[in-house]
Protein backbone atom coordinates (compact mmCIF):
# COMPACT_ATOMS: atom_id res chain seq x y z
CA UNK A 1 0.00 0.00 0.00
CA UNK A 2 1.56 3.33 -1.00
CA UNK A 3 -0.18 5.72 2.06
CA UNK A 4 -0.24 9.53 0.77
CA UNK A 5 -3.36 9.82 3.62
CA UNK A 6 -1.17 12.13 6.09
CA UNK A 7 2.45 12.79 7.14
CA UNK A 8 1.08 11.76 10.40
CA UNK A 9 1.32 8.34 9.12
CA UNK A 10 5.55 8.14 9.60
CA UNK A 11 6.97 5.82 11.54
CA UNK A 12 10.42 5.76 13.41
CA UNK A 13 12.99 4.84 11.54
CA UNK A 14 16.01 2.67 12.70
CA UNK A 15 18.16 4.94 13.41
CA UNK A 16 15.76 7.07 15.38
CA UNK A 17 14.52 4.11 17.14
CA UNK A 18 17.89 3.87 18.57
CA UNK A 19 18.91 7.39 19.32
CA UNK A 20 15.44 6.65 21.67
CA UNK A 21 16.94 3.27 22.80
CA UNK A 22 20.05 5.22 24.70
CA UNK A 23 17.75 7.79 25.91
CA UNK A 24 19.69 9.39 29.18
CA UNK A 25 16.10 9.92 31.33
CA UNK A 26 14.29 10.98 34.16
CA UNK A 27 10.99 12.23 35.82
CA UNK A 28 9.76 14.90 33.24
CA UNK A 29 7.31 15.84 35.47
CA UNK A 30 9.87 16.48 38.05
CA UNK A 31 12.00 18.41 35.72
CA UNK A 32 14.36 15.67 35.80
CA UNK A 33 14.45 14.92 32.52
CA UNK A 34 17.74 15.46 30.69
CA UNK A 35 17.05 14.36 26.96
CA UNK A 36 13.46 16.20 27.40
CA UNK A 37 15.52 19.32 28.64
CA UNK A 38 17.97 19.17 25.79
CA UNK A 39 15.18 18.90 23.36
CA UNK A 40 13.25 21.80 24.90
CA UNK A 41 16.19 24.26 24.58
CA UNK A 42 16.89 23.15 21.40
CA UNK A 43 13.60 23.46 19.82
CA UNK A 44 13.40 26.73 21.64
CA UNK A 45 16.41 27.99 20.11
CA UNK A 46 15.50 27.14 16.60
CA UNK A 47 12.20 28.55 16.73
CA UNK A 48 13.58 31.69 17.84
CA UNK A 49 11.63 32.16 21.37
CA UNK A 50 13.67 32.12 25.26
CA UNK A 51 11.96 28.56 26.26
CA UNK A 52 9.75 25.55 24.89
CA UNK A 53 7.98 23.01 26.76
CA UNK A 54 7.56 19.35 25.63
CA UNK A 55 4.16 17.86 25.34
CA UNK A 56 1.80 14.89 23.69
CA UNK A 57 0.62 16.28 20.50
CA UNK A 58 0.56 19.21 18.91
CA UNK A 59 -3.74 19.87 19.57
CA UNK A 60 -2.66 19.91 23.50
CA UNK A 61 -0.16 22.76 22.60
CA UNK A 62 -2.45 24.98 20.88
CA UNK A 63 -5.28 24.47 23.69
CA UNK A 64 -2.69 25.79 26.03
CA UNK A 65 -1.78 28.51 24.05
CA UNK A 66 -5.55 29.72 23.96
CA UNK A 67 -5.67 29.31 27.62
CA UNK A 68 -2.27 31.49 28.14
CA UNK A 69 -3.80 34.40 26.34
CA UNK A 70 -7.66 34.23 26.32
CA UNK A 71 -10.61 33.53 29.22
CA UNK A 72 -14.24 33.51 29.35
CA UNK A 73 -15.86 35.51 26.48
CA UNK A 74 -12.43 36.25 24.91
CA UNK A 75 -12.58 36.01 21.55
CA UNK A 76 -9.97 34.34 18.91
CA UNK A 77 -9.64 35.19 15.50
CA UNK A 78 -8.46 32.25 13.16
CA UNK A 79 -8.62 31.38 9.05
CA UNK A 80 -12.06 30.10 8.75
CA UNK A 81 -9.99 26.41 7.57
CA UNK A 82 -7.61 26.72 10.52
CA UNK A 83 -7.15 23.48 12.71
CA UNK A 84 -8.35 25.47 15.78
CA UNK A 85 -11.47 25.98 14.69
CA UNK A 86 -11.95 22.57 12.78
CA UNK A 87 -10.08 20.09 14.31
CA UNK A 88 -9.33 20.46 17.95
CA UNK A 89 -13.04 19.05 19.34
CA UNK A 90 -14.12 22.92 19.79
CA UNK A 91 -10.99 23.53 22.51
CA UNK A 92 -11.77 26.81 22.29
CA UNK A 93 -15.41 27.15 24.15
CA UNK A 94 -14.03 24.26 26.44
CA UNK A 95 -10.62 25.03 28.02
CA UNK A 96 -10.99 28.53 27.46
CA UNK A 97 -14.67 29.59 27.23
CA UNK A 98 -13.85 31.82 24.11
CA UNK A 99 -15.05 32.10 21.33
CA UNK A 100 -13.45 31.51 17.54
CA UNK A 101 -14.13 33.96 15.22
CA UNK A 102 -13.50 33.23 11.39
CA UNK A 103 -11.85 35.25 8.96
CA UNK A 104 -12.81 33.76 4.89
CA UNK A 105 -9.61 32.54 3.26
CA UNK A 106 -9.72 30.13 1.04
CA UNK A 107 -5.61 29.41 1.21
CA UNK A 108 -5.68 29.97 5.54
CA UNK A 109 -3.48 32.76 4.77
CA UNK A 110 -4.95 36.21 5.55
CA UNK A 111 -3.20 39.77 6.59
CA UNK A 112 -3.12 42.77 8.22
CA UNK A 113 -6.32 44.50 6.97
CA UNK A 114 -8.21 41.21 8.24
CA UNK A 115 -6.89 41.77 11.94
CA UNK A 116 -7.84 45.65 11.80
CA UNK A 117 -11.15 45.37 10.69
CA UNK A 118 -12.01 42.99 13.65
CA UNK A 119 -10.98 44.85 16.23
CA UNK A 120 -13.91 45.73 18.56
CA UNK A 121 -15.00 48.72 20.35
CA UNK A 122 -14.43 48.04 23.86
CA UNK A 123 -18.02 48.06 24.86
CA UNK A 124 -20.12 46.10 27.26
CA UNK A 125 -21.38 44.19 24.28
CA UNK A 126 -18.65 42.94 22.46
CA UNK A 127 -16.84 40.04 22.86
CA UNK A 128 -12.84 41.06 23.91
CA UNK A 129 -11.00 40.13 20.42
CA UNK A 130 -7.52 38.66 22.28
CA UNK A 131 -5.82 36.29 20.47
CA UNK A 132 -4.70 36.02 16.65
CA UNK A 133 -4.10 32.16 15.38
CA UNK A 134 -1.36 32.08 12.46
CA UNK A 135 -1.04 28.16 10.81
CA UNK A 136 2.09 27.41 9.16
CA UNK A 137 1.82 25.80 6.89
CA UNK A 138 -1.66 25.98 6.75
CA UNK A 139 -2.68 22.28 6.20
CA UNK A 140 -6.27 22.91 4.89
CA UNK A 141 -5.02 25.69 3.18
CA UNK A 142 -2.89 23.95 0.40
CA UNK A 143 0.02 23.15 2.88
CA UNK A 144 0.76 26.91 1.97
CA UNK A 145 4.27 28.52 3.96
CA UNK A 146 3.31 32.02 4.55
CA UNK A 147 4.92 34.84 3.20
CA UNK A 148 6.75 36.48 5.39
CA UNK A 149 5.53 40.12 4.87
CA UNK A 150 2.00 38.60 5.83
CA UNK A 151 2.81 36.94 8.71
CA UNK A 152 4.55 40.17 9.80
CA UNK A 153 1.81 41.96 9.41
CA UNK A 154 -0.22 40.25 11.57
CA UNK A 155 2.32 40.65 14.17
CA UNK A 156 2.37 44.36 13.79
CA UNK A 157 -1.33 44.59 13.91
CA UNK A 158 -1.98 42.48 16.58
CA UNK A 159 0.77 44.03 18.80
CA UNK A 160 -0.28 47.49 17.85
CA UNK A 161 -3.63 46.53 19.21
CA UNK A 162 -2.86 44.54 21.98
CA UNK A 163 -4.20 41.35 20.39
CA UNK A 164 -1.46 38.44 21.22
CA UNK A 165 -0.32 35.90 18.46
CA UNK A 166 -0.14 32.17 18.45
CA UNK A 167 2.03 30.19 15.62
CA UNK A 168 0.66 26.96 15.04
CA UNK A 169 3.59 26.47 13.13
CA UNK A 170 2.57 22.18 13.15
CA UNK A 171 4.58 22.07 10.07
CA UNK A 172 6.61 25.05 10.40
CA UNK A 173 9.97 23.20 9.18
CA UNK A 174 8.18 22.33 6.10
CA UNK A 175 7.80 26.47 5.13
CA UNK A 176 10.79 26.95 6.88
CA UNK A 177 12.75 24.63 4.12
CA UNK A 178 10.27 25.93 1.32
CA UNK A 179 11.10 29.34 1.48
CA UNK A 180 14.65 28.74 2.43
CA UNK A 181 14.44 30.98 5.68
CA UNK A 182 15.42 29.78 9.41
CA UNK A 183 12.73 28.48 11.33
CA UNK A 184 13.86 31.32 13.86
CA UNK A 185 13.05 34.32 11.21
CA UNK A 186 9.46 32.78 10.82
CA UNK A 187 8.76 31.82 14.97
CA UNK A 188 10.26 34.93 16.24
CA UNK A 189 7.87 37.62 17.20
CA UNK A 190 5.13 35.57 18.28
CA UNK A 191 3.42 35.46 21.95
CA UNK A 192 4.03 31.13 21.37
CA UNK A 193 4.36 28.85 18.53
CA UNK A 194 3.59 25.17 18.19
CA UNK A 195 5.68 22.70 16.55
CA UNK A 196 4.80 19.08 16.02
CA UNK A 197 7.33 16.67 15.90
CA UNK A 198 5.46 13.57 14.73
CA UNK A 199 3.94 14.95 11.25
CA UNK A 200 6.93 15.10 8.69
CA UNK A 201 9.78 15.56 11.62
CA UNK A 202 9.10 11.81 11.71
CA UNK A 203 8.82 11.32 15.47
CA UNK A 204 6.24 8.94 16.62
CA UNK A 205 4.59 11.28 19.53
CA UNK A 206 5.23 14.76 20.62
CA UNK A 207 4.97 18.65 19.97
CA UNK A 208 6.70 21.47 21.67
CA UNK A 209 5.27 24.83 22.84
CA UNK A 210 7.67 27.73 22.57
CA UNK A 211 7.04 30.59 24.76
CA UNK A 212 8.67 33.66 26.79
CA UNK A 213 10.47 32.33 29.97
CA UNK A 214 8.21 34.87 31.82
CA UNK A 215 5.14 32.32 30.92
CA UNK A 216 7.08 28.75 31.58
CA UNK A 217 5.41 28.52 35.18
CA UNK A 218 2.31 28.58 33.57
CA UNK A 219 2.72 26.62 30.53
CA UNK A 220 3.72 23.90 33.21
CA UNK A 221 0.82 24.29 34.62
CA UNK A 222 -1.56 23.78 32.35
CA UNK A 223 0.38 20.70 31.12
CA UNK A 224 0.08 19.41 34.70
CA UNK A 225 -3.99 20.30 34.36
CA UNK A 226 -4.66 18.64 31.08
CA UNK A 227 -2.62 15.26 31.64
CA UNK A 228 0.13 16.06 29.58
CA UNK A 229 3.19 16.39 32.15
CA UNK A 230 4.78 13.28 31.92
CA UNK A 231 7.79 10.82 33.29
CA UNK A 232 10.46 9.01 30.89
CA UNK A 233 9.34 11.22 28.22
CA UNK A 234 13.62 11.16 27.14
CA UNK A 235 12.71 8.40 25.08
CA UNK A 236 10.36 10.49 22.84
CA UNK A 237 12.46 13.46 23.57
CA UNK A 238 15.37 11.18 21.85
CA UNK A 239 13.11 10.94 18.98
CA UNK A 240 12.66 14.37 18.72
CA UNK A 241 16.17 15.78 19.25
CA UNK A 242 17.29 13.06 16.15
CA UNK A 243 14.77 14.18 13.99
CA UNK A 244 15.40 18.18 14.39
CA UNK A 245 18.79 17.04 13.92
CA UNK A 246 18.27 14.46 10.82
CA UNK A 247 14.77 15.25 9.39
CA UNK A 248 14.66 19.09 8.84
CA UNK A 249 16.67 19.46 5.43
CA UNK A 250 15.06 16.07 3.99
CA UNK A 251 11.73 17.76 3.76
CA UNK A 252 12.56 19.02 0.15
CA UNK A 253 12.92 15.93 -0.49
CA UNK A 254 8.71 15.32 0.42
CA UNK A 255 8.44 18.66 -1.59
CA UNK A 256 10.09 17.11 -4.87
CA UNK A 257 7.99 14.67 -4.30
CA UNK A 258 4.82 16.56 -3.88
CA UNK A 259 5.62 18.91 -7.11
CA UNK A 260 6.20 15.83 -8.95
CA UNK A 261 3.03 14.25 -8.24
CA UNK A 262 1.03 17.48 -8.92
CA UNK A 263 2.57 17.86 -11.89
CA UNK A 264 1.40 13.96 -13.06
CA UNK A 265 -1.98 15.02 -11.55
CA UNK A 266 -2.49 17.39 -13.65
CA UNK A 267 -1.79 15.30 -17.04
CA UNK A 268 -5.03 13.45 -15.62
CA UNK A 269 -8.04 14.78 -17.55
CA UNK A 270 -10.80 13.77 -14.73
CA UNK A 271 -9.07 15.66 -11.59
CA UNK A 272 -8.35 18.99 -11.07
CA UNK A 273 -5.48 20.10 -8.99
CA UNK A 274 -5.14 22.89 -6.85
CA UNK A 275 -2.46 25.01 -8.19
CA UNK A 276 -0.41 26.72 -5.34
CA UNK A 277 2.39 29.49 -5.64
CA UNK A 278 5.10 27.38 -3.46
CA UNK A 279 4.02 24.21 -2.79
CA UNK A 280 5.52 21.98 0.14
CA UNK A 281 4.22 18.21 0.85
CA UNK A 282 0.66 18.45 0.57
CA UNK A 283 -1.51 17.82 -3.27
CA UNK A 284 -5.47 18.69 -2.93
CA UNK A 285 -7.15 17.60 -6.04
CA UNK A 286 -11.22 17.39 -6.63
CA UNK A 287 -12.85 15.74 -8.99
CA UNK A 288 -15.56 16.74 -11.25
CA UNK A 289 -19.27 16.27 -11.07
CA UNK A 290 -19.39 13.85 -13.43
CA UNK A 291 -17.36 11.23 -11.51
CA UNK A 292 -18.17 9.72 -8.60
CA UNK A 293 -15.42 10.50 -5.56
CA UNK A 294 -16.92 7.66 -3.94
CA UNK A 295 -15.66 5.35 -6.96
CA UNK A 296 -12.51 7.37 -6.72
CA UNK A 297 -11.81 6.55 -3.54
CA UNK A 298 -12.58 2.58 -3.58
CA UNK A 299 -11.01 1.64 -6.89
CA UNK A 300 -7.41 3.74 -5.37
CA UNK A 301 -7.96 1.63 -2.30
CA UNK A 302 -8.29 -1.21 -4.23
CA UNK A 303 -5.21 -0.99 -6.36
CA UNK A 304 -3.43 -0.22 -3.47
CA UNK A 305 -3.00 3.78 -2.82
CA UNK A 306 -4.51 5.47 0.15
CA UNK A 307 -4.93 9.21 -0.38
CA UNK A 308 -7.54 11.39 2.51
CA UNK A 309 -11.21 12.68 1.27
CA UNK A 310 -11.48 15.94 3.00
CA UNK A 311 -15.29 16.69 1.60
CA UNK A 312 -17.07 15.38 -0.78
CA UNK A 313 -15.02 16.33 -3.70
CA UNK A 314 -12.14 17.43 -2.50
CA UNK A 315 -8.98 14.86 -1.92
CA UNK A 316 -5.43 15.60 0.19
CA UNK A 317 -2.48 13.00 -0.68
CA UNK A 318 0.34 13.89 1.23
CA UNK A 319 3.96 13.09 1.09
CA UNK A 320 6.37 12.25 3.49
CA UNK A 321 9.65 10.12 4.93
CA UNK A 322 8.09 6.78 4.16
CA UNK A 323 7.43 7.73 0.30
CA UNK A 324 9.99 7.57 -2.03
CA UNK A 325 9.92 9.15 -5.38
CA UNK A 326 9.69 5.63 -6.68
CA UNK A 327 6.45 5.60 -4.67
CA UNK A 328 5.03 8.80 -5.78
CA UNK A 329 5.60 7.23 -9.79
CA UNK A 330 3.93 4.41 -8.75
CA UNK A 331 0.45 6.17 -7.19
CA UNK A 332 0.93 8.47 -10.42
CA UNK A 333 0.56 5.34 -12.61
CA UNK A 334 -2.24 3.89 -9.93
CA UNK A 335 -4.09 7.08 -11.14
CA UNK A 336 -3.90 6.90 -14.07
CA UNK A 337 -4.98 3.52 -14.48
CA UNK A 338 -7.92 4.29 -12.50
CA UNK A 339 -9.18 7.62 -13.57
CA UNK A 340 -8.47 6.11 -17.19
CA UNK A 341 -9.99 3.19 -17.05
CA UNK A 342 -11.96 2.38 -14.06
CA UNK A 343 -13.63 5.57 -13.21
CA UNK A 344 -17.40 6.21 -14.69
C1 LIG B 1 -2.04 22.55 11.40
C2 LIG B 1 -2.24 21.51 12.48
N1 LIG B 1 -2.24 21.90 13.75
C3 LIG B 1 -2.40 21.02 14.75
C4 LIG B 1 -2.56 19.68 14.50
C5 LIG B 1 -2.76 18.74 15.65
O1 LIG B 1 -1.81 17.74 15.71
P1 LIG B 1 -2.07 16.41 16.58
O2 LIG B 1 -3.24 15.73 15.96
O3 LIG B 1 -0.83 15.65 16.42
O4 LIG B 1 -2.36 16.84 17.96
C6 LIG B 1 -2.59 19.23 13.19
C7 LIG B 1 -2.79 17.80 12.89
O5 LIG B 1 -2.95 17.37 11.76
C8 LIG B 1 -2.42 20.17 12.14
O6 LIG B 1 -2.45 19.80 10.84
Amino acid sequence: MIDLFSDTLTRPTAAMRSAMASAEVGDEQRGEDPTTRRLEERAAELLGQECATFLPSATMANAIAIQLFCGPGDEILSAENGHVLNYEAGGAAVHARASVRSIPTWTGIFGKNAVLQRLRQDTPHAPRPRLVVVENTTNAGGGRPWPVEESDGVLEAAQQNGLRVHLDGSRLFNAAVALGLPARRLGRGFDSVTLCLSKGLGCPVGAVLAHRREISVQVRRFKQLMGGAMRQSGILGAAGLYALEHHVQRLDEDHANANALAQGLEEISQLVVEKIPLRTNMVYFEVPDRYSPDQLEQRLLANGLRVSRVNHRRFRAVTHLDVSAQDVQRALAIFRQVCQNELS
